[in-house]
């Protein structure tokens, strides 16, 4: 049944996430805007733009659009330089094996992220051979929880959204991909609403019994 397995990057397959947090952390202080990790979820597969604007809507100070640039691309430099340093070592627990693994079987995969350095990190992690197709972010008009992000991947692959899976770690992503109407698989310790089936990281990931779950 299921023929294509879509991954969102940050948080799934490698720990960017981590990185996107520090550096938006780092920005919100020099802000003076109070930042944690509770909130950082909200972030989790926005774009820069919008995960910028959430962040501001904290401050009662109002700033131009070009000083909002000016800082988006601040976060930006931040980020590149964390990331700058990653290895295939960087690969989280059980990602580099399920995509070598999907890959022998014959699945079809794509890379879901809406991330604008999603291309460079997938070369650094050394994994970008395994993907049929990488969305480029710069393209899609409308962040998750929308669903295009999924239903271009699915595309991509040449595939109708329901025989694909969508893998995520974020709230919004687990949305996007329900309402793409895909089967989706969330990644993390806290329950993520709405998705079919929770795996503490991508070693749990199990394709055969998610055939066995399709509801037809
Ligand atoms: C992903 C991450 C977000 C990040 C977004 C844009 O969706 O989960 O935290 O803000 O990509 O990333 P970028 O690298 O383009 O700033
Ligand atoms: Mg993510």
């Amino acid at each position: 049944y299921f023929k294509g397995v879509i991954f969102d990057l940050d948080g799934v397959i490698t720990d960017t996430a981590e990185y996107h947090y520090q550096a938006w952390k780092r920005l919100a202080e020099k802000l003076g805007i109070p930042f944690d990790r509770k909130f950082n979820e909200k972030l989790k597969g926005v774009s820069r733009m919008e995960s910028l604007n959430i962040i501001l809507s904290r401050s009662n100070k109002s700033y131009t659009q070009e000083e909002k640039e000016r800082l988006a691309e601040e976060k930006n430099a931040d980020y590149k330089e964390l990331i700058a340093k990653i290895t295939p070592d960087d690969l989280l627990p059980g990602a580099g094996e399920v995509l070598e693994s999907l890959k022998k079987h014959g699945y079809k995969l794509a890379l879901a992220s809406a991330s604008k350095n999603a291309s460079f990190v997938i070369k650094k992690l050394k994994v970008e051979h395994y993907f049929d197709y990488i969305v480029d972010a710069a393209t899609i008009k409308n962040s998750k929880p929308h669903p295009e992000i999924f239903l271009t991947a699915a595309k991509g692959l040449g595939l109708a959204p329901e025989y694909c899976i969508g893998v995520e770690d974020a709230q919004a992503g687990i949305e996007a991909i329900k309402r793409a109407g895909m089967f989706a698989v969330g990644v993390g310790s806290s329950t993520l609403k709405g998705a079919d089936v929770m795996i503490n990281d991508l070693r749990d990931f199990d394709i055969e019994q998610y055939q066995t779950m399709v509801k037809r």
